[in-house]
C-alpha cells in the first residue's frame, strides 16, 4: 500500500505519470466520472484550510466517490486527547482513503504507519505539503512544457513556508535547476534543506533578500505567505509580513514568459493588479491542483479506468 507523506515517495517517473493522468483528466472529465464509485476519501483537517480540503473533496466527488469530512480539532475526539494513531485506526475502519493536514510536523506519517488504507499528506506543520507541489508541478508543466533547466525564484517566508520545502526538493530531481532565494534574513531557507536537498543534488542557488535585483533572471518566481501561526510572537510577524510586495512596477525586468506562482492564500505579497498581467498563473494552479489530486487518489486506490 502507498501513501504519499513527502514528495519523494513518488519518483521523477511516477510524476511524469500522475501529470499525464491529469493532462487526460482535463481533457476528458467524463471518463473519470463514474470510476470511484462506491469508495470514500476522508479529509481529516486539524489546521485551517479552504482550497486543499475542497480542493480533495471536489477531486474525488469529480471522480464519483463520497467524502467523510473532519474540519477542525475541535470538532473531533482529537479534542478529546485521542492520539493520531488511534484516529488512524478507527478512520481506516470507515473510509478507503485520507488526505489529513495537522499543525504537527509528522502527524501524516504517523497516521500512515497505523493507518490500513492509503494516507495523503496535505500539509504538516512547517515541514512539507507534498500536494501542493504536484499543483505546482503540473502548473509550471502546462506553462513551460518542461520541469528542467529551469530558474526559480522562492520569495517570502523560506523558513516556516511547507510547500517551498516540498517544491524545492521536488525540483531538485530535474536538470538544469537553479534556485534563487528571495527572504529577509529571519526567514531563510532551513538549513537542513540547503544541505540535504540542494548541496547534495549539486543545485546551484543563491540567497538574496533583494526581490527586484533578482527577478530579471527567473523562469519562475513562486512568491508565499509569511506564515503568521508558525510565529513565536506577534510582533516579529508584523515587522515581517510586509517584506515583500509584488507589483506591476516590480514586474518591468522580468522575462515576458516568467511564470508568478503562489500556493494561496494570499495577504497582501502580489497586488491585486498583477491579476491581470499574463504572467499571473496563481489561479491556473489552484484548478490544476484539483486535477493532480484526482491522479493522485486513482493511483493510491490503484484505480484502474
Ligand atoms: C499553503 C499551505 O497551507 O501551506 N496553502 C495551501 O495549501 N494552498 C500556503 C499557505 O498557507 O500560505
Amino acid at each position: 500500500m502507498r501513501n504519499l507523506i513527502e514528495i519523494n515517495d513518488l519518483s521523477v517517473k511516477e510524476i511524469a505519470e500522475l501529470i499525464s493522468v491529469a493532462e487526460d483528466i482535463i481533457a476528458d472529465p467524463q471518463k473519470y466520472a463514474h470510476v470511484c464509485a462506491g469508495k470514500k476519501l476522508a479529509t481529516l483537517f486539524f489546521e485551517p484550510s479552504t482550497r486543499t480540503r475542497l480542493s480533495f473533496e471536489a477531486a474525488m466527488y469529480e471522480l464519483g466517490g463520497n467524502v467523510l469530512s473532519v474540519a477542525g480539532a475541535n470538532s473531533s475526539s482529537a479534542a478529546k486527547g485521542e492520539s493520531v494513531a488511534d484516529t488512524a485506526k478507527v478512520i481506516s475502519c470507515y473510509a478507503d482513503i485520507i488526505a489529513m493536514r495537522h499543525p504537527k510536523e509528522g502527524a501524516p506519517l504517523v497516521a500512515s504507519m497505523n493507518a490500513s488504507i492509503p494516507v495523503i499528506n496535505a500539509g504538516d506543520g512547517g515541514h512539507n505539503h507534498p500536494t501542493q507541489t504536484l499543483a505546482d508541478l503540473l502548473t509550471i508543466w502546462r506553462k513551460k512544457g518542461r520541469l528542467d533547466n529551469l530558474t526559480v525564484g522562492f520569495c517570502g517566508d523560506l523558513k516556516f513556508g511547507r510547500t517551498v520545502h516540498s517544491l524545492i526538493t521536488a525540483l531538485s530531481r530535474y536538470t538544469g535547476i537553479k534556485v534563487v532565494l528571495i527572504s529577509p534574513d529571519e526567514l531563510k531557507l532551513p538549513s537542513y534543506i540547503k544541505k540535504d536537498v540542494l548541496k547534495a543534488n549539486n543545485i546551484p542557488y543563491e540567497q538574496s533578500t533583494d526581490l527586484v535585483e533578482m527577478i530579471p533572471q527567473l523562469d519562475i518566481l513562486y512568491m508565499t505567505r509569511v506564515q503568521r501561526e508558525r510565529f513565536f510572537n506577534e510582533e516579529d510577524y508584523l515587522r515581517l509580513k510586509h517584506s515583500y510586495i509584488l507589483t506591476p512596477d516590480k514586474l518591468k525586468n522580468a522575462k515576458s514568459d516568467m511564470c508568478i506562482l503562489h500556493p494561496l492564500p494570499r495577504v497582501n505579497e502580489i497586488s491585486v493588479a498583477v491579476d491581470d498581467d499574463e504572467r499571473a498563473c496563481y489561479f491556473d494552479q489552484v484548478l490544476n491542483g484539483k486535477y493532480m489530486r484526482m491522479a493522485l487518489i486513482l493511483k493510491l486506490l490503484e484505480v484502474s479506468l
